[in-house]
């Protein structure tokens, strides 16, 4: 695992683009996984900036997500699938069709699911798979829990994820309940992972992940059995780890 230490949240995310940029650069044809939150939003801005400049090119690149919300829909400007129109795909030139999310308005569970890992299959793998981090350790939507889930599930999302996520929200009772997330085993099946981080209420789920135990209960903890991991995160997102002389 390797853990840049950037100064604040603008750093971060141009780290963070400097390394999506490098493997679209020597992999032209690379599969990303991407992420959604606040946190990757700056580096999704950074990306198009460099679009934009003549720097890079997504015309090969195939893109799949971590996770959407179970019931809504892709035109839901709360959803993932229009985030990710919003922040990226709108402004490079993607092919949408080579762009991958779960379907939020599919209501069976299991065809949904299966639908989804049969995509992430036939991608042939994950190239770079981007994360942010919950408060309380999720990757995607895998939410602390007995066991580490396999592959794409429909996931309960924790009280602690609802009241997070709710600040995008008109109110609370509009926070969808469920939602569709590749499991840990799709996650830890990409080539690369980048991890990005920012601000002191991820510094707990941070120092947890990198540091602490590898058990269910803190989902990003399982990354540390990974090959290739890299960590963008901020002082503050570091101040636990710093604190403790462990960087
Ligand atoms: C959301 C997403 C995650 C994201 C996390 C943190 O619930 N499903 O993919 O990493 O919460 O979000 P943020 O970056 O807004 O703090």
């Amino acid at each position: 695992m390797v853990i840049y230490n950037a100064k604040d949240y603008n750093d971060m995310s141009r780290k963070a683009a400097n390394i999506i940029s490098a493997q679209v650069i020597i992999k032209p044809d690379s599969v990303l996984g991407l992420a959604t939150g606040s946190t990757p939003e700056g580096t999704y801005k950074q990306l198009v900036e460099w679009y934009k400049k003549g720097d890079l090119d997504f015309a090969k690149v195939k893109a799949v997500n971590l996770d959407e919300y179970k019931g809504l829909s892709k035109d839901n400007d709360q959803s993932y699938a229009y985030f990710m129109r919003k922040h990226l795909f709108d402004h490079v030139n993607i092919d949408i069709n080579n762009t991958f999310i779960p379907n939020g308005l599919e209501e069976d569970s299991k065809k949904e699911c299966a639908r989804y890992n049969q995509v992430i299959k036939s991608l042939g793998g994950i190239d770079l798979q981007l994360l942010g981090i919950g408060g309380n350790g999720h990757i995607g939507f895998n939410e602390p829990g007995e066991a580490f889930e396999k592959e794409t599930h429909c996931v309960k999302l924790t009280d602690d994820t609802i009241k997070a996520n709710s600040r995008f929200f008109a109110s609370l009772d509009l926070v969808p309940k469920f939602a569709y997330s590749m499991g840990i085993k799709n996650i830890m099946q990409a080539k690369s992972i980048l991890l990005v981080a920012s601000g002191k209420s991820k510094a707990d789920a941070l120092y947890k992940a990198i540091y602490g135990e590898i058990v269910p209960s803190v989902p990003a903890s399982i990354l540390q059995l990974h090959n290739n991991v890299t960590i963008v995160a901020d002082d503050d997102a570091l101040s636990i780890i710093k604190e403790k002389g462990l960087l």
